[in-house]
């Protein structure tokens, strides 16, 4: 029988800095009123200069694994899903990889925008199905304020920065990760981009000048397909779980807009105590936002072992997905893991390797 994948720990990070809607009212031209009433934003985190997608993923990495007693040797999988990697190569799972010391792990990005961690999660939750690997780790992290056009209204408002990580590990028991669905549409590529940097557009005066490497959005035709896709995809992950929406204790939705979520929770007949919001905080931080989310629904009581929620979420690409998920735990007994002294040596063991891979060089490197 193939092992079930369980989401075994938690965790998130945000950077310190905020930026309040008074804060925004001083660099553009809006207002406290119009962005509570049509997005429901008061405020969002943004990094500081010292702080990137890396370290925001590392850190959120770290908390899931203490949560879930896990050592970062014993993973065997890391997933980062980000649309603001550091590079465009490496993939910033690496970089992770590295700085949590995860030295078995293969790594690597998934690019799907605000879906892609429903999509990583679902992959990642195949692997352990298969029996490929026993412990994965799913992180989905963005420092959206780097790639955002801070004299655009319509889109400065609307995003923040954070990143939110899940350990998943196989067990016999039923649970875990019960189904998924994922879809997307590229004829809706055009209404959210970021359009330079690519091999398409690469970067020149123009692009610059154009402002082409910040986020291009057309907010009203986003907004009519999210509100029909995130009810759409939810019912299809209800009943290929064999469930009934009666059944759901929790629905995590990405936090792109509350009117969004409020719109799709009416069509799905599902009362706001079963839905979990939190965008006022932190504005939409993209593939982040869905395990912020949860982490805090944990913190809050509203998502506990044993409850059937459902994660749902859309984006660039355009993209959507769901998936449903029997909240489980730590599978492993407490311990302690120091993921913070571990830390130190991980450092030096990244250091020795890059020392060793240079006298490599210069032994070997005349004869190649
Ligand atoms: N402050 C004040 N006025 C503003 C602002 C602002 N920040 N932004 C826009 N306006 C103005 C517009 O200029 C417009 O004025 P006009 O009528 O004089 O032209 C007016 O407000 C209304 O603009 P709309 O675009 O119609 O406003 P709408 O109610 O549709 O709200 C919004 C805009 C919030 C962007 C909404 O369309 C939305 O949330 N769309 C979905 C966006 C989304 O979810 N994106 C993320 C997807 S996930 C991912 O992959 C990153």
């Amino acid at each position: 029988m193939s092992p079930y994948a369980h989401i075994t720990g938690w965790g998130m990070a945000v950077p310190p800095r905020v930026l309040t809607n008074a804060d925004l009212e001083k660099i553009v031209d809006t207002d406290d009123e119009w962005i509570k009433s049509r997005t429901g934003i008061s405020q969002r985190h943004v990094v500081s200069e010292e702080e990137s997608t890396a370290t925001l993923a590392r850190d959120a990495a770290l908390n899931a694994l203490r949560v879930a007693n896990l050592n970062p040797a014993d993973l065997e999988l890391i997933i980062v899903s980000t649309s603001t990697p550091e590079h465009i190569f490496p993939a910033t799972a690496c970089l992770v990889q590295d700085r949590i010391g995860a030295n078995r792990a293969g790594a690597f990005d998934l690019s799907a925008a605000c879906s892609g961690f429903i999509y990583a999660l679902n992959m990642a939750s195949q692997a352990i199905r298969s029996g490929s690997v026993q412990n994965a780790l799913v992180i989905g992290a963005e420092t959206l304020s780097r790639f955002v056009n801070w004299e655009d209204r319509n889109t400065c408002v609307l995003f923040g920065d954070g990143a939110g990580a899940f350990v998943l590990q196989a067990g016999d028991e039923a649970g875990g990760v019960l189904s998924a669905v994922m879809r997307s549409d590229g004829s809706g590529a055009d209404l959210l981009s970021l359009p330079a940097g690519g091999s398409r557009l690469p970067a020149s005066p123009e692009t610059l000048f154009n402002k082409q490497h910040t986020i291009h959005m057309n907010g009203r035709e986003v907004y009519r397909f999210a509100t029909r896709v995130i009810a759409q995809a939810t019912r299809e992950v209800v009943s290929s779980a064999d469930l009934k929406m009666e059944d759901l204790q929790l629905v995590i939705p990405h936090q792109a807009n509350l009117r969004i979520i409020e719109t799709a929770m009416r069509e799905l007949e599902i009362p706001p105590e079963k839905c979990f919001i939190n965008i006022e905080r932190y504005g939409n931080t993209s593939t982040a936002s869905i395990p912020i989310a949860a982490c805090e629904a944990i913190q809050q009581g509203r998502l506990r072992a044993g409850d059937n929620t459902v994660l749902v979420g859309f984006g660039a690409g355009l993209t959507w997905g769901a998936t449903l998920v029997r909240w489980t735990g730590p599978l492993l007994p407490q311990r302690h893991i120091y993921p913070t002294s571990y830390q130190v040596w991980v450092a030096i063991r990244s250091r020795l390797l890059r020392i060793m891979r240079r006298i490599e060089g210069w032994i070997w490197g005349r004869n190649i």
